[in-house]
């Protein structure tokens, strides 16, 4: 295992009824800033329990950020919050309300062009403390320092962290959860499926807490997923889920251990050029990039196919295809599917794909630093 330091100072209040005790975790005196997404949350009850919970401070909504959130929109809310001298902000939604809520709470402060935070990765100096409302189990921005943010000027899609956006609280009641479409359902659950992958999916240095812990996440999305289409308002369904999505991806399974997170640096670039949900790119790239890698990722390979997918066999090269062919299955079984073609997508935009990632990310990707151009190639190439 390797050395680490760990902190989780995010509160978690999971359970039905959670968001009435927000008021509790935000100073009486605090000016919010309450951001939500294009409409779900009024739709579904969940706005309504938030101006309850509020009742007798002082806050504005900024509504409107959209799905994969835009620089462009963002700074929209940035200028509302100098105007009003807001101090506070309550992110209410996805994943994109809260990434864009940490995008906007870091650019308020801010010397130059805030875009920088993302294309030149500006350290941050300082944020304005951020409380989130999660609705959909996902990207576990809820717990985690990261955001996404994309700028339609330019058609990219790109990454930031920092502790100082890691939000104070983070409300999951899983019966908001319930309005979700089938689609944002399933693509939640490849979501958190492909975090606990990234963090997994690599090489044995023996840290048994993590895989462990990383295997209970798998079977438990493999387990729940499914049954969260056919009966979207199962209380335990929808709690397992949620919790899964939070653990997936807040540091908890990946201290220690060696990371991969190449297929989330060429996701984001499928999203800028092809408008796909992230999951959906995710689905396409996982199944392509564990056949590429099969030799360097062969332990963890068989290992995930005996623990997660049971496999009593004793031959190793059948392990390491029965890993790739289920969670390929599982994707689709999810209804997220598996191939270019499945979207009518053909190979002619994969050379500007390949020239922004490598501008982005570098010609090293992967746990060993050997996904180069060439390799990404091949593997967008088998993906369709
Ligand atoms: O916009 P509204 O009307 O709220 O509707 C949203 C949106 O249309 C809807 N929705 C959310 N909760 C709902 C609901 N509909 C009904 N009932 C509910 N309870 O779902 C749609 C998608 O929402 P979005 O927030 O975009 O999805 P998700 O949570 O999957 O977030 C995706 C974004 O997060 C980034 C992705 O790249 C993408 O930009 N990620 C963030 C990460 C992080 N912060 O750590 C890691 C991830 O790997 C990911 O990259
Ligand atoms: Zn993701």
């Amino acid at each position: 295992m390797f050395n680490f330091t760990f902190q989780l100072p995010t509160l978690a209040m999971f359970g039905k009824g959670q968001i009435q005790t927000i008021s509790n975790h935000i100073p009486p005196d605090a000016r919010i800033l309450v951001t939500t997404g294009g409409g779900s949350v009024k739709k579904n009850g969940v706005f309504a329990q938030v101006e309850q919970a509020l009742d007798g401070f002082y806050w504005i909504e900024f509504s409107g950020i959209e799905p994969n959130p835009t620089y462009e929109t963002l700074m929209k809310a940035v200028a509302l919050v100098k105007q009003e001298h807001l101090d506070f902000i309550l992110a209410v939604g996805g994943g994109s309300v809260l990434d864009g809520s940490k995008f906007i709470a870091s650019a308020v402060y801010f010397n130059g062009e805030p875009w920088d935070i993302l294309a030149k990765h500006a350290r941050i100096e300082h944020a304005l403390p951020i409380g989130t409302i999660m609705t959909l189990p996902a990207t576990g921005s809820e717990m985690n320092s990261y955001a996404v943010i994309s700028r339609k000027q330019t058609a990219e899609k790109l990454s930031f962290a920092s502790p100082l956006v890691r939000p104070q609280f983070a409300v999951l009641d899983p019966t908001t959860t319930y309005s979700l479409p089938e689609r944002q359902t399933a693509n939640g659950v490849v979501d958190a499926f492909v975090h606990t992958f990234e963090q997994y999916m690599t090489y044995p240095v023996n840290a048994k807490i993590q895989d462990r812990f990383a295997e209970g996440v798998f079977q438990t999305l493999i387990e729940e997923g499914p049954k969260a289409l056919v009966n979207p308002t199962d209380y335990e369904t929808r709690a397992n889920i949620m919790w899964s999505a939070t653990m997936a991806l807040n540091n908890i399974l990946g201290v220690g251990v060696p990371q991969d997170w190449a297929s989330h640096a060429i996701g984001h670039e499928l999203t800028a050029q092809y408008g796909l949900d992230h999951a959906q790119t995710l689905a396409l790239i996982v199944p392509a990039l564990m056949t590429h890698q099969k030799t360097n990722k062969r332990e963890k390979l068989i290992q995930f196919a005996q623990r997660v997918w049971d496999y009593q066999g004793q031959d190793q090269d059948e392990a390491v295809q029965v890993a790739i062919d289920k969670t390929r299955d599982f994707f689709e079984q999810m209804g997220v599917k598996t191939r270019f073609r499945d979207y009518a997508i053909d190979d002619s935009q994969f050379s500007v794909i390949l020239d922004k990632l490598i501008k982005h990310q570098g010609n090293n990707l992967g746990e060993h630093k050997n996904l180069d151009r060439q390799a990404i190639k091949e593997i967008l190439y088998a993906a369709l």
